[in-house]
């Protein structure tokens, strides 16, 4: 039983023991009109988990974190999404940085430990009902206790640490800061919320190498558009804003 110091976040979770990805459980509630604002379907071990950009998510059975929360962001407008995605992307940063002080946001919001590698993204997918906003899945992955990896760009809590991680009792903090975070939303702390993700952004104001377009270049984030792209100075001072399928970190 999971007992989270929460007001509507986590107040119904839907545990199972193996799925094939939360956030298309969390979907199917949604589209049955099943759904909760603060549901929460959380599974041991997915079979088919999805990434950003239309990677799979792999993670082992019992080892991590792999849950979808419902939330029914209707106070905003569709064209503020990027908001509901710092805000969850802070809250995870401000929990995680207890136990791991060096992470950061990587655009959109994969949480890194530079040195170490990826250690958690989230996944948003929303639905609509006519032009208004309905409901967003948010999905987050965690990589917690795993210790080998298929990739060496990823990695866990408990690689960085060395130290084992009671899952409910992270779970348990992660949802508590969440909910601070969406409510922060709420409240309409919009230039809080992007202050704090560009505080946290990995690379910011760093000179470093990307790629777009099968080019590469020097590039310095310099900040977010109001719709979530990235804003890179390039060498001769210009500003190029990139999408997200528009541009790689090398
Ligand atoms: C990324 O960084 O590419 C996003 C990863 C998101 C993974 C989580 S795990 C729980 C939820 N269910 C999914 O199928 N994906 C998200």
């Amino acid at each position: 039983k999971i007992l989270a110091n929460t007001i509507f976040l986590g107040k119904d979770v839907h545990f199972l023991p193996e799925c094939h990805s939360t956030n298309d459980i969390a979907l199917n509630l949604v589209r049955q009109k099943r759904a909760l604002e603060g549901s929460i379907v959380i599974c041991d071990h997915q079979s088919k988990g999805k990434g950003q950009r239309g990677n799979s998510w792999s993670s082992q059975a019992g080892q991590n974190l792999t849950f979808s929360l419902i939330l029914r962001p209707d106070f905003m407008d569709i064209t503020e999404q990027f908001y509901l995605n710092m805000a969850i992307s802070n809250s995870l940063k401000q929990m995680l940085q207890d136990y791991v002080p060096t992470i950061e946001v990587k655009w959109p919001n994969d949480l890194v430990v530079p040195g170490y590698g990826k250690i958690g993204g989230i996944l948003i997918e929303n639905t609509f009902s006519g032009k208004e906003w309905e409901f967003a899945v948010v999905g987050i992955g965690l990589n917690v206790n795993q210790v080998d990896f298929e990739s060496n760009r990823a990695s866990s809590i408990k690689l960085i640490t060395g130290s084992e991680i009671n899952l409910e009792e992270l779970f348990r903090l992660l949802i508590t800061q969440i909910e601070q975070g969406y409510i922060q939303l709420k409240k309409g702390k919009w230039k809080e919320i992007k202050q704090e993700y560009l505080m946290n952004l990995y690379r910011k104001e760093i000179w470093a190498n990307y790629s777009s377009n099968g080019e590469q270049f020097e590039g310095k984030i310099v900040g977010i558009s109001a719709d979530g792209k990235l804003k890179i100075e390039l060498k001769n001072a210009e500003i190029a804003v990139f999408g997200l399928k528009e541009i790689s970190f090398l």
